[in-house]
């Protein structure tokens, strides 16, 4: 079976935790504080804030910028649930508008159309969906314009680039998660980057109990810190995230070459000014083709996800609340999107392996 994602653990990740726990020092610390330092430098931000998880980094985020009850955000209807879930924690309200059917990201469009008919929006929420960043060129011009907060959720997009500047180097803040299965890991973990130092000093404090000062608590915060242990592994694993991400765009190349011209499936479509960095390779099939497609692929034992199959604001536990987004696109793509193994541990036997699955699909269903 190839798996859809296989994290990598080697002996110098196992070495530091090791050594974290000899220290004794095994939550929040000095590990951690060089993580934060190392990971802001190499997206080119001036804070780091380490957390538990990504949703919390985007809750915090969220709540260091003002996001509260009575304000709206606007935000992605198709992504991983976190990064509305984050909106909804603060007490604000998610605003969807729809997505590009070619890159899967917030289409620019339709973020100008909902601002111009709801002046009152003050903060954007974009997501780099699958490893591919949003076109930032579209997207700067209108938060410079309608003096918005932009927020970048880079969960599925460490080291994307748009225009050769990395995706969580354009926002007031951004948020990554480094959940087993993304491009780098921590176990669990998270970190939010600004390059405001009062916007840094608000994250800190509520990642920390509202405290600034030890047993002084000006709010009421929480405990969303890293640990060492925790950070040890994303040290390492940072080193060497170009070189997975490198693995990530090879793959990519080698469907691309086995699939060209296939009528059967649609590709990812990248823009040329996107440094993709193929968190996931989704590929669509026609809606009422998709099934025959995963049971070929489960029959040739490749691993894969529908990442995701409902847009967010029909999810069961908003119970119909946000049901009146008019999002198309996202209602179209969500039946035929399909994501294939394309993980740094892919070799080229496996690739070929699931690119002539797909061909044999293709080939059937002409
Ligand atoms: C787009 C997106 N946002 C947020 C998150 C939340 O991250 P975590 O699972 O670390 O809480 C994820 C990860 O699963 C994600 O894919």
């Amino acid at each position: 079976m190839i798996p859809i994602a296989r994290p990598i653990i080697g002996d110098e990740e196992k070495q530091a935790v090791l050594e974290v726990l000899d220290s004794g020092m095994i939550a929040c610390g000095a590990v951690t504080t060089k993580f934060e330092e190392e990971f802001a430098a190499y997206i080119g931000a001036m804070h780091g804030i380490a957390t538990n998880n990504g949703t919390t980094a985007l809750e915090t985020a969220l709540r260091a910028l003002g996001a509260g009850p009575g304000v709206k955000v606007l935000t992605t209807p198709f992504s991983f649930i976190a990064s509305t879930n984050a909106i909804v924690y603060t007490g604000a309200t998610p605003v969807f508008v729809d997505i590009d059917a070619n890159t899967f990201n917030i289409s620019p469009e339709s973020i100008e159309a909902k601002l111009k008919e709801d002046p009152e929006i003050r903060i954007l929420l974009i997501v780099h969906l699958f490893g591919q960043p949003c076109d930032m060129d579209a997207i700067m011009p209108l938060v410079k314009k309608h003096g918005l907060l932009l927020v970048e959720d880079c969960a599925q997009a460490h080291g994307a680039m748009w225009n050769g500047r990395k995706a969580g180097s354009f926002g007031d803040a951004a948020c990554f998660s480094f959940y087993p299965t993304k491009n780098m890991t921590t176990s669990e973990g998270g970190i939010v980057l600004t390059s405001d130092s009062e916007t840094a000093r608000r994250c800190r404090m509520i990642i920390n109990h509202g405290m600034e000062r030890r047993y002084y608590h000006d709010d009421i915060g929480y405990n969303y810190r890293m640990t060492n242990m925790a950070a040890a592994i994303g040290r390492c694993q940072l080193k060497k995230l170009d070189g997975w991400n490198e693995k990530r765009r090879a793959n990519a190349a080698l469907y691309l070459e086995a699939l060209a011209g296939e009528t059967g499936v649609t590709l990812p479509g990248c823009p040329d000014k996107a440094f993709h960095v193929y968190h996931q390779y989704t590929i669509k099939a026609p809606a009422d083709k998709r099934g025959g497609l995963i049971q070929k692929l489960e029959e040739r034992g490749v691993g894969y996800g529908v990442f995701y199959p409902l847009s967010i604001p029909e999810q069961a536990c908003y119970g119909g609340k946000y049901e009146n987004a008019q999002t198309p696109v996202t209602d179209a793509v969500k039946k035929e999107v399909l994501s294939i193994p394309v993980h740094p541990g892919l070799t080229a036997e496996d690739a070929a392996q699931v690119a002539k699955a797909i061909r044999e699909y293709c080939e059937a269903s002409r």
